[in-house]
């Protein structure tokens, strides 16, 4: 298992816990950060024992409040550029084959939302805030946010979160269906474990195909989204997983998915 300086990386079971570990900078995404996450998700994907990751902050402020602000000053267009076209961390966490839950335990602005809409579910707890204040900075979003915020809320909404740069509580993202649900900030974690560890007892190989399909839905039109669907699904019929759902369903007990 690599070591990382601005990450935390824990297994729990078949659950990974990933925290952004920069709380003096309320886990702003550096460079570094940035590099490090996408080596940990690199990581993480070879790893059989791991079914879900589960991503969060440092801290109990923040899940993370950015990109770094700091490193901003001076850089040329060009510099900034090639910054954002280097692997992103945002289209790692996305294309991920496992399926990624955000617990979003504070702040969640610019980048932070970015990386939270980025991964397959969020859930928040009753302290976090969301926003894309970029434009207080004379700057948009660039990791995302002006496409999988619109994807997911609607243009009005994403429209009016990044031209105006407001924050928003948890509650307000939910009934955005910014996040799928909000916990008191002392069940967050608890809550968030249970749910990722109900996801990890399904089969590795249907969660894979489920969450390709659905992710299909935001790209393709309706006639290649519904055909790859189809090739998806036929896949699961592949895996010895298929047999033991449909045999345990029959033989009336719980299936032991082995992700094959
Ligand atoms: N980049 C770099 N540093 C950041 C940061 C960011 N995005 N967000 C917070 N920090 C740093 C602060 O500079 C401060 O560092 P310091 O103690 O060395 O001065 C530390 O984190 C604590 O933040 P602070 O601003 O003192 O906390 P607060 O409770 O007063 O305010 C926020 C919290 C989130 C409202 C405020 O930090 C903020 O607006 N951050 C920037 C959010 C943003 O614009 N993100 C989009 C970036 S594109």
């Amino acid at each position: 298992m690599a070591s990382y300086e601005t990450l935390l990386l824990e297994r729990r079971g078949r659950v990974a816990l990933l925290t952004i570990n920069r709380p003096a900078k309320l886990n702003a995404l550096n460079i570094q950060t940035r590099a490090e996450g996408a080596a940990a998700l690199d990581e993480l994907r070879e790893d059989e024992s791991v079914r879900v990751v589960v991503i969060t902050g440092a801290g109990e402020k923040a899940f993370v409040a950015g990109a770094d602000i700091g490193e901003f000053e001076g850089r040329t267009a060009v510099s900034q550029r090639d910054v954002m076209t280097a692997r992103s961390l945002f289209t790692a966490v996305d294309t991920f084959p496992k399926p990624v839950i955000a617990m979003v335990n504070g702040f969640c602005l610019g980048g932070g939302c970015e990386l939270a809409l980025s991964c397959d579910i969020r859930v928040a707890s009753d302290r976090a805030r969301f926003g894309q204040p970029e434009i207080n900075l004379g700057i948009i979003p660039g990791g995302g946010g002006t496409q999988r915020l619109t994807r997911l809320v609607g243009e009005g909404k994403a429209m009016e979160l990044i031209l105006t740069g407001d924050m928003i509580d948890a509650q307000q993202a939910y009934s955005l269906g910014l996040v799928n649900a909000v916990f008191p900030a002392e069940e967050l974690e608890a809550k968030t474990m249970e749910m990722a560890n109900r996801i990890a007892e399904k089969s590795p190989v249907a969660l894979r195909m489920a969450k390709e399909a659905v992710k299909t839905a935001a790209r393709a039109n309706l006639d290649e989204g519904l055909r790859r669907e189809i090739d998806l699904f036929a896949l699961t019929f592949s895996s010895q997983d298929k047999d033991e759902g449909v045999r345990a369903f029959l033989e009336k007990r719980k299936p032991d998915f082995k992700g094959v």
